[in-house]
């Protein structure tokens, strides 16, 4: 114990660089995350037994040997489940257990619980599973061609595009494959459910979303939302990962819990981990773009098909926002999108950092880089040409004014600082001599839309409790993955109380606490559950003005808490003083607070609303070195300027900054999923999947935030959400790799993501 948090000056916690709240804890290991917690008497382990095929007809399972095996106490199979077989967030096509069909190679088939995890794990081998093998589609191509889709597949419209298209002085197409990535947490999905009296059920969780797995586990074991309680203190990340998906490793738990009457854990190590659960959708892009010498974008038409996998989880949501986001920081007056969301037998992929938008911003980019190819123009020019205006050329495809954009001067302040003019001659000139090794540099903006776009789920709740001493309890709906939405919530509470961050203790997520939160996902932690928070303190702060007011018989004006003190009229009290002063005479000091984001609305039927409250800016220049003979590459620089709004944390924004950026590197340029040609995922592991480490990084990284770039929505303390758009700051790198390939023999290479070594190879010698 010991350290602690830097205590700040009273009353200013809202913007202070607070180290996150839970980080002595972290370096120490005292952190406690779910496999930490103590565990119960009688605790039993669980392990997943999976389908071997992509898929195939499941006849029959036969479990003798598993349940005869050395510690194995119970089994459990679809057909013990009481209620629904069911963890689909959405559309319930997500069976917990199969059937009568498998569809992909790592879907659960039976849980075994034994007295070890280690005597778990070695019983599911023993399965005897009778599956006859069915043709797999693991291809989304070949998904497209046989018309196989988990939900039906979308258009949007916007203007005229063929006619844009067939207008254009130029055109450009190209088809191009964009890979998935696994959220590689490195806590991996568990789950503890431990039974308590009269049917009830507490289930410890690493999940973004408690809620919907008490939603999900009563809904399995027959109970109701009242008799089970979720938890989750902490995740060792989670990245989208644990949004929908943890629903799945919990209701095992609980099924078995419920089975055998005993607590229990399902921990899945690493493979199974990756094997067994979504990840980021690969996509394959094509488009047609046409444009004028200039480079402005006169029409465009993109078709994106994505590989779902075998259900549909959050696909609907993801494949959405892909076609919100294809336009990232430009204007397309002229635009057609179609989005077919692809069933594969391949695991069913899910919620990643930025949900989609990454993948609809790489469309757009690849499209304005080949522009400039094409008229042999630095894509800086056509970025340029092409952002949106202030007054005018300002509506989204789907009907959203853009009212807030700083692209201009974000790009502007970027372009300085970094020195990309004299740069980009420098590297010309360098290039010019180096016949094997070859520099590039790009720049790219972000502009990525805050909020749920799915409107009902824009709502916060939170509770907060201040106690006889003056210390306070400080309850929401969010969860925490490192990102350090609790240090700021927090912040906020303690700001609205003008006490210290240390009085506050931050509680668990918790559904009995507060109740139907939403997913701490699309980067709305802070703006909803830091109002919410703040609507609750407000609450309690009212009551105690008003006894202040009373007691002392001033106007309630004339209260004011200031510094860990209330000043009443002339006289000071401390913030403990008066708190016990008012619960004497009976004042209460416990409150909810409820937060809905305001001004959204969107028509899913037509694609057209206010899907957003908000947008979040930011942009990166990046500069890279290749080895032309092996692919080979090292990210020389890196110069981000990325806009928080009144950020509440600048050091939390700068972590969540640097750790996106770098997330999103690896998600481009090194991380390759690779499925054999029977469908099972040959990269389960870090030995065969490289995700990047500390000696990827740029020697010379540079990070800053946008100042005096206060949010124009009155969102809490007028910050922005900062969680997922600097992901796709690391676009910069992918289209560094490419300007490092361009020559004159190919002034138009054929790089496919992730840009790894081997990719960039076949870019160079013309051969994909
Ligand atoms: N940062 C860390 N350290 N760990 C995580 O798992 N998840 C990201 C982002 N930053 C994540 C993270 C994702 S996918 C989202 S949606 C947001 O954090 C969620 O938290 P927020 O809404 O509080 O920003
Ligand atoms: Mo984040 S992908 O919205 O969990």
């Amino acid at each position: 114990m010991g350290a602690k948090a830097n205590v700040t000056s009273p009353g200013a916690a809202v913007g202070a660089s607070l180290p996150h709240d839970s980080a002595h804890l972290h370096v120490t290991g005292q952190a406690a995350y779910t496999d930490d917690l103590p565990e119960p008497r009688d605790l039993l382990h669980v392990a997943v037994g999976m389908s071997p095929l992509a898929h195939g007809e499941l006849r029959s399972t036969d479990l003798s040997k598993v349940r005869s095996a050395a510690g194995v106490v119970d089994v459990c199979l679809a057909a013990d489940i009481p209620g629904e077989n069911n963890f689909g967030p959405i559309v319930h096509d997500d069976p917990i257990f199969a059937v009568d069909t498998v569809e992909f190679a790592g879907q659960p088939v039976f849980a075994v619980i034994a007295t070890t995890v280690d005597a778990a794990r070695k019983a599911a081998r023993f399965a005897q599973l009778d599956i006859a093998a069915r043709p797999a589609i693991l291809e989304i191509e070949a998904a497209v061609e046989a018309g196989s889709f988990v939900l039906p597949s979308e258009t949007l419209v916007r203007g005229d595009p063929d006619t844009a298209l067939q207008g254009a002085p130029h055109r450009a197409q190209r088809k191009v494959s964009l890979g998935g990535q696994d959220q590689f947490y490195l806590e991996g999905h568990i789950a503890m459910a431990v039974p308590t009296e009269d049917r009830g059920m507490t289930v410890y969780s690493s999940t973004q979303h408690p809620d919907e797995v008490q939603t999900l586990v009563a809904k399995a074991t027959q109970r109701s939302a009242k008799d089970i309680t979720v938890i989750c203190r902490r995740m060792g990340g989670a990245f989208g990962g644990k949004e929908s998906q943890a629903a799945l490793i919990a209701c095992i738990a609980a099924l078995s819990a419920d089975k055998t009457g005993k607590p229990c854990k399902l921990r899945l190590d690493r493979d199974d981990d990756m094997i067994m659960t979504g990840k980021r959708h690969d996509f394959v892009i094509q488009y047609d773009v046409g444009f004028d010498d200039t480079g402005l974008i006169l029409g465009i038409d993109f078709e994106f098909a994505s590989r779902c996998g075998m259900s549909a989880d959050l696909s609907g949501p993801v494949n959405d926002r892909a076609m919100f986001s294809c336009d990232n920081a430009y204007f397309l007056e002229n635009v057609r999108i179609v989005s077919h969301r692809c069933k594969t037998n391949t695991v069913s992929n899910t919620a990643f950092r930025g949900f989609g938008g990454p993948q609809g911003m790489f469309a757009i980019e690849y499209a304005v880089d080949d522009i400039a190819r094409r008229l042999d123009k630095d894509p800086l020019e056509i970025r340029r040409r092409n952002f949106y205006g202030k007054d005018e050329r300002n509506i989204t495809q789907y009907q959203q004014t853009v009212e807030d954009s700083i692209t201009d001067e974000v790009f502007e302040q970027l372009l300085a600082s970094s020195d990309y003019t004299v740069r980009r001659e420098e590297i010309r000139a360098f290039n010019a001599n180096s016949a094997v090794l070859r520099r590039g540099i790009a720049i790219t903006p972000v502009k990525f839309g805050i909020s749920f776009t799915n409107t009902l789920l824009n709502q916060a709740g939170a509770l907060v409790h201040v106690y006889k001493d003056g210390t306070v309890q400080l309850n929401h709906g969010g969860t925490e993955m490192g990102q350090g939405l609790y240090i700021k919530v927090a912040q906020v509470v303690a700001d609205e109380f003008q006490i210290d961050v240390e009085r506050i203790r931050i509680m668990a997520a918790d559904t009995s606490k507060v109740p139907n939160a939403s997913a701490t996902a699309a980067s709305s932690g802070a703006d909803m559950n830091g109002m919410a928070a703040k609507k609750a303190a407000a609450k309690i702060r009212a009551r105690l003005s008003g006894f202040a007011a009373r007691h002392y018989n001033v106007s309630e004006g004339e209260v004011e808490f200031r510094n860990n003190s209330v000043f009443v009229a002339d006289q000071q009290l401390s913030f403990e003083e008066l708190v016990q002063a008012a619960w004497a005479e009976r004042v209460s000091l416990s409150a909810t607070g409820f937060y809905k984001t305001p001004k959204i609305n969107y028509d899913r039927t037509t694609f057209s609303g206010r899907p957003f409250l908000y947008f979040a800016y930011g942009a990166a220049v990046t500069e890279v070195i290749v080895d032309r003979l092996t692919g080979e590459n090292r990210t020389l620089r890196v110069d981000i300027l990325h806009d928080c709004g009144d950020s509440l944390n600048p050091a939390i924004d700068i972590g969540q900054v640097e750790g996106g950026y770098v997330q999103g590197v690896g998600w481009l340029t090194s991380e390759e999923l690779w499925w054999n040609d029977h469908g099972s995922l040959g990269t389960h592991a870090p030995s065969t999947y490289k995700i990047p480490t500390c000696s990827d990084l740029a020697a010379d990284f540079r990070v800053a935030l946008m100042q005096s770039v206060p949010n124009r929505e009155e969102t809490i303390y007028r910050s922005k959400a900062v969680g997922e758009p600097p992901l796709m700051l690391a676009l910069s790198a992918f289209f560094a790799l490419r300007d490092a390939i361009v020559s004159d023999d190919d002034p138009l290479p054929d790089l496919h993501a992730p840009a790894t070594p081997e990719s960039i190879l076949r870019a160079v010698s013309g051969s994909t």
